[in-house]
């Protein structure tokens, strides 16, 4: 069911029009209101749900954020969906898909809205250096069986500016992708992450050569957040598994694998 959206009709987040731009079945896409946290229901909803299952929520009121934070939900302004994808047996490969993500996502706000997002590792996206797009992927673990089920692959974009602006602790970081609603833009934006996603090969080495080229933080000097630490590095390169290799002011090197650090420019 379509949602009718109070604030401009123009860009009214629709399934079968996101089904039809992105080859998926319409019954695949669930079409929420409003939800805790639409990685939350797919965690709470796996068992009767099938591969591929993506459910989108016109907002959220418990969104998560990595490592333990919250993420901010705007009604009627963004994308908050999540997508219920097939555990692979090698944990690298789940890693890299959420790497891969940040490239799909980018890739698709350039062709729906002719910006190009700068990825900042792992998967931050940044217009004009404010963030405008977070990852967060989640296994799901059966508790009758204690194995890993699937993962949950959640996308939070702010693609317009919130009615209100940003509340003031997030105002000098956050961004969006438009002033005002354009018309099929979030279906638009659905869609092309979807293709992306169903379209995408792990082992084709370009994901890594694009990931790379759209990098904000390669050859910068940055901050590594890490077990309550802040130390200073330079970001060298990004290896064959998305690690970030940094080299910090004693000479020593460290290839940081997502999880458990954060970064700051
Ligand atoms: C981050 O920036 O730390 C990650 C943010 C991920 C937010 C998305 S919104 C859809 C999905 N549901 C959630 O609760 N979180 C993810």
């Amino acid at each position: 069911m379509p949602i009718y959206n109070v604030y401009d009709n123009i860009d009214i987040l629709n399934n079968i029009i996101i089904a039809e731009k992105s080859g998926k079945k319409a019954e695949d896409i669930i079409l929420l209101e409003t939800i805790d946290s639409t990685n939350n229901y797919i965690k709470r909803n796996f068992k009767s749900l099938s591969y591929g299952t993506v459910v989108i929520a016109e907002n959220q009121t418990a969104g998560k954020g990595r490592l333990g934070r919250s993420f901010l939900s705007f009604n009627n302004s963004g994308i908050y969906m999540s997508i219920y994808l097939k555990a692979l047996e090698n944990s690298e490969a789940s890693l890299k898909i959420t790497a891969a993500a940040a490239l799909i996502v980018s890739l698709a706000i350039e062709k729906c809205a002719k910006k190009s997002p700068e990825i900042k590792w792992v998967n931050d996206l940044l217009l004009e250096n404010r963030k405008i797009c977070g990852i967060l992927c989640e296994g799901i673990v059966s508790p009758e069986s204690a194995r890993l089920e699937g993962i949950v692959l959640g996308i939070g974009i702010n693609v317009y500016k919130p009615q209100n602006d940003f509340a003031e602790e997030i105002k000098d970081i956050a961004g969006h992708i438009e002033d005002k609603p354009c018309e099929n833009l979030r279906n638009d934006i659905i869609a092309e992450i979807l293709k992306g996603l169903d379209n995408l090969d792990l082992e084709d080495g370009s994901v890594l050569e694009e990931y790379r080229r759209r990098s904000f933080v390669l050859e910068k000097e940055i901050l590594v957040l890490k077990n309550g630490e802040s130390k200073k590095a330079k970001a060298c390169e990004i290896d064959e598994n998305f690690h970030l290799k940094v080299l910090y002011p004693n000479g020593t090197a460290e290839a940081l694998s997502f999880g458990e650090v954060s970064i700051r420019i």
